[in-house]
C-alpha cells in the first residue's frame, strides 16, 4: 500500500486548516479542470460483472495507437506491479529513476531492489548521467555485464524509468533519445518504462506514435487530460508477455463497468480532444502569468510550464510559507521536497470561468507581494 503524500487530498487539508472540504480552490493536482462530460451510464454497467469490453480497447487503440494494451484501474496499480514483473522477465540490476518525479515509481522499485537517481529537473544533465552510466556499463561489463571489476554496482543501469513529461518538474526527453536508450538497455535485458501520464497535450512526442521495441513499457492515464481521475483508469502498452503477467497480477474485473463506458466515449471523442488541446494551449500563458512575476519576485525559479501545471523551485522555508499561507486563503498547492536547500511548488490550472477562483488567487498574491 502506498503511504506517500499526494495532491488533491482535500479531506486531510480540511482537517489541518479547519476549512469546509467544499471551500477549497484545489490547485494541488495536474488534473484538467475541464473534465470530459460523462455520458449516461446504462443500468447494465452497474449490474453486470465488468469484463473488458472490446469497444474500450478499440477506442484506446484509436486514441493511443495500435499496440497491444491492457486497461487497469489507474496507471498507479501497474506502477506497483511492474518492478517484480520486469525483474523476473529482465535483469535484476539497479533501476534508474528521476530524483524529482512521481514518487510511486521509486517507492515500488525500491521495495524489490536497488535504485539510483538521475537529475529530474534538467533533461540535459539527466541525459549526460544516463549516457555516461550506459557507456560505463558497456566498457566495464560488456553486453552481459560480466567482467565488471571494481565497478560501482549502483551506477549500473538495469532498467530505466522516465516520466515524460515529468510531473512535477516538466523535464522532457525526445522520442529519438528514448529509443536509443531502449536499444542500449536491450543488450543487457533491461526495460525502459516511460510514464506518459501528462503527454496527452503533446501527443506527437509519445513513443506510441511508432512501433514499440519489445523492452519498452508505456503507461498512460485517463485521469489527467480527460479530467477523469475519479474513474480510475489507465492503460499499459507493452509486449503481450508483459501484459499477460500484469493481467495475472491484477486479477479479473480490474476496470469497473461505468469507467469503461465513460472512457470509451472520451477516447472516441476526437473533437472534444482537439478542442481541449487548443483550449489548454491557449490558456497556458494566462495560467502561468498569474503566478510567474509574484513568484519570481519572491526568489523562486520557474522550472515547468505544462498545459496542466506549472512548477517553481525555491528555498524550502519559502515553499512552506507560501503553501501554508495559500492554504489559509483556501488555496491548496502541492509542495514537493527536493533536498535540504530546495523545494518545489506546483500550481494546477484555475478554471477561469469561475470568477471567484481568480479573485481568491489575486487576493492571496497581493498579501505575499505587497
Ligand atoms: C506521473 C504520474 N504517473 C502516474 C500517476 C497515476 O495516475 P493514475 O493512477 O490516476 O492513472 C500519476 C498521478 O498523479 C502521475 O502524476
Amino acid at each position: 500500500m502506498s503511504l506517500l503524500f499526494h495532491g488533491g487530498d482535500l479531506q486531510s487539508a480540511s482537517v489541518m486548516y479547519g476549512r469546509d472540504p467544499h471551500d477549497w480552490l484545489d490547485l494541488s493536482t495536474g488534473i484538467n479542470q475541464y473534465s470530459y462530460p460523462v455520458p449516461a451510464i446504462t443500468q447494465d454497467a452497474w449490474h453486470q460483472l465488468p469484463y473488458v469490453n472490446p469497444a474500450l480497447i478499440k477506442a484506446a487503440n484509436s486514441y493511443y495507437g495500435d499496440h497491444p494494451c491492457l486497461a487497469s484501474s489507474g496507471s498507479q496499480s501497474v506502477i506497483q506491479l511492474l518492478p517484480a514483473i520486469l525483474n523476473q522477465l529482465g535483469n535484476q540490476k539497479t533501476t534508474w529513476l528521476p530524483h524529482v518525479g512521481y514518487q510511486e515509481h521509486r517507492q515500488a522499485w525500491s521495495q524489490i531492489g536497488d535504485v539510483h537517481t538521475y537529475n529530474g529537473l534538467d533533461s540535459l544533465l539527466a541525459a549526460q548521467q544516463i549516457d555516461a552510466a550506459l557507456n560505463d556499463d558497456e566498457q566495464n561489463g560488456g553486453p552481459d555485464g560480466l567482467g565488471n571489476k571494481g565497478h560501482d554496482k549502483m551506477s549500473e543501469i538495469g532498467h530505466l524509468v522516465i516520466i515524460n513529461p515529468n510531473n512535477p518538474s516538466g523535464e522532457t526527453f525526445t522520442p529519438y533519445q528514448l529509443r536509443l536508450w531502449a536499444q542500449r538497455l536491450h543488450t543487457k535485458n533491461g526495460f525502459l518504462v516511460v510514464d506518459e501520464a501528462f503527454i496527452d497535450t503533446t501527443p506527437s512526442i509519445s513513443l506510441l506514435t511508432q512501433k514499440l521495441a519489445d523492452n519498452i513499457i508505456i503507461l498512460r492515464s485517463v485521469g489527467k487530460f480527460f479530467g477523469l481521475a475519479g474513474i480510475r483508469l489507465g492503460f499499459t502498452f507493452a509486449t503481450q508477455t508483459v501484459l499477460d503477467s500484469l493481467a495475472k497480477e491484477l486479477g479479473p474485473w480490474s476496470v469497473n463497468g461505468p469507467a469503461q463506458i465513460v472512457a470509451t466515449a472520451a477516447l472516441k471523442d476526437t473533437s472534444w480532444q482537439a478542442n481541449m488541446r487548443c483550449r489548454l494551449a491557449s490558456q497556458r500563458l494566462e495560467q502561468l502569468d498569474l503566478w510567474k512575476n509574484p513568484l519570481l519576485q519572491l526568489g523562486a525559479r520557474l522550472v515547468a510550464s505544462h498545459e496542466l501545471f506549472r512548477s517553481f523551485t525555491m528555498a524550502p522555508s519559502i515553499a512552506q510559507k507560501l503553501h501554508h499561507n495559500a492554504a489559509n486563503n483556501g488555496i491548496l498547492l502541492r509542495p514537493v521536497d527536493i533536498n535540504s536547500s530546495m523545494s518545489l511548488l506546483r500550481f494546477g490550472n484555475i478554471d477561469f470561468s469561475q470568477a471567484g477562483a481568480l479573485k481568491r488567487c489575486k487576493t492571496w498574491l497581493e498579501q505575499e507581494t505587497p
